[in-house]
């Protein structure tokens, strides 16, 4: 089969796609064959095929790891297994970037009639994550003001669109060349450029002065952020895209009363797997109601523009999901 296939450690752009990889077959009492539709890119892969990943396979392995496609009709389904061959199904395994994929069963949905396989690849992880973020640990509230920063970004767009549902105020913060994105494709009520001097100010004037009540920061901005949440405001750790680990002096902390509150939505199946459950029959009742909608960047890459779409990741050009199509569907979704 067609992949892209990691054998050495190197920078991405260095690998050639690999026609003739054998394909996965299913091993584990619980695995099941995937013909991969679309699959989501993500900074880790990057970071994967230079050995700078937590996670080290061993090699050879096909990269990218959230896929959305179809259940393969030729290969065996494991006992009580809830899925039809045929079936659409959305879910994560090590090996999206390939026309096939083995994943376990508890890694993977149905896909809702509502969306395409290209919405459905980047949904694994980021969707839920901003909906527990929300919902679970900030326990946000229909009326209050949030802040998303990276507004434009894959989790960022998720939190937007979440916290419009949920009926809150949304100030989405982004970088210039994304300020159309967060408006258009989330619902967001104002959108400010938070790579200017002082842009907190022009959050504390939308909200009349008196600050945001959650923080939604998957950048590392809380710091800055303290200066236009509200006392007694709610702050949400979701990740480091800047790329270094925020630290925080805890003063601010006390002096505005808030609570900084993490989010690591990848540990959820080991610690609270009864609260995963939840969250996808919620998350997927609100994906099929047509009220949240996932975002996928304009530029679809397929296998061999993979390289061209992990750079546009790298330099910062993408917004909402970017997506390789590995196949093309031959059934629509029912819109
Ligand atoms: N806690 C969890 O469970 C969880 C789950 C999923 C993801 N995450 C984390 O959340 C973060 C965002 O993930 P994502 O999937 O939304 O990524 P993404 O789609 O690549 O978006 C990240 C955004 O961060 C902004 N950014 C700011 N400084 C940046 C820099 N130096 N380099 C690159 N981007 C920068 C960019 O927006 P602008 O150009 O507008 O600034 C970019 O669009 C990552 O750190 C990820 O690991 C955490």
């Amino acid at each position: 089969m067609k992949a892209f296939v990691v054998r050495e450690y190197s920078h991405h752009s260095k690998i050639p796609v690999t026609a003739d990889h054998p394909e996965p077959k299913p091993a584990g009492s619980d695995d099941v064959l995937v013909d991969v539709h679309s699959a989501g890119l993500n900074f880790f892969d990057i970071l994967s095929t230079q050995g700078k990943y937590q996670m080290k396979p061993p090699f050879p392995f096909v990269l990218g790891s959230e896929f959305a496609g179809t259940i393969a009709r030729d290969a065996p389904l494991p006992p009580g297994c809830p899925f039809q061959p045929g079936q659409r199904v959305f879910g994560s395994a090590l090996g999206a970037y390939g026309e096939r994929v083995v994943a376990s069963v508890k890694n993977i949905h149905p896909l809702p009639d509502s969306l395409t396989f290209d919405e459905g690849a980047g949904l694994y992880v980021t969707w839920p994550t901003s909906y527990e973020a929300l919902v679970g640990r900030a326990q946000l509230k229909a009326g209050e003001w949030l802040l998303v920063t990276a507004a434009a970004g894959g989790v960022g767009i998720a939190a937007v669109q979440i916290g419009k549902a949920l009926g809150a105020k949304v100030i989405a913060a982004c970088s210039p060349s994304k300020l159309d994105i967060p408006a258009k494709y989330g619902g967001a009520d104002h959108v400010v450029d938070y790579t200017k001097p002082n842009w907190q100010q022009e959050v504390l004037k939308l909200t009349g002065g008196r600050g945001v009540d959650v923080v939604y920061d998957p950048v590392g901005k809380i710091k800055e952020t303290i200066k236009c949440i509200v006392w007694g405001g709610r702050a949400l750790v979701v990740g480091f895209a800047g790329g270094e680990i925020e630290k925080l002096p805890l003063n601010l902390v006390l002096l505005k009363n808030i609570s900084v509150i993490g989010i690591f939505w990848g540990s959820y199946l080991q610690h609270y797997p009864e609260r995963t459950v939840s969250v996808w029959e919620e998350l997927i009742a609100l994906l099929s109601s047509g009220r949240v909608k996932p975002v996928v960047y304009t530029e679809t890459y397929t296998l061999d523009t993979l390289v061209r779409g992990l750079d546009d990741l790298e330099k910062r050009k993408t917004w909402g999901k970017a997506i390789v199509r590995i196949r093309e569907p031959k059934e629509k979704a029912k819109l």
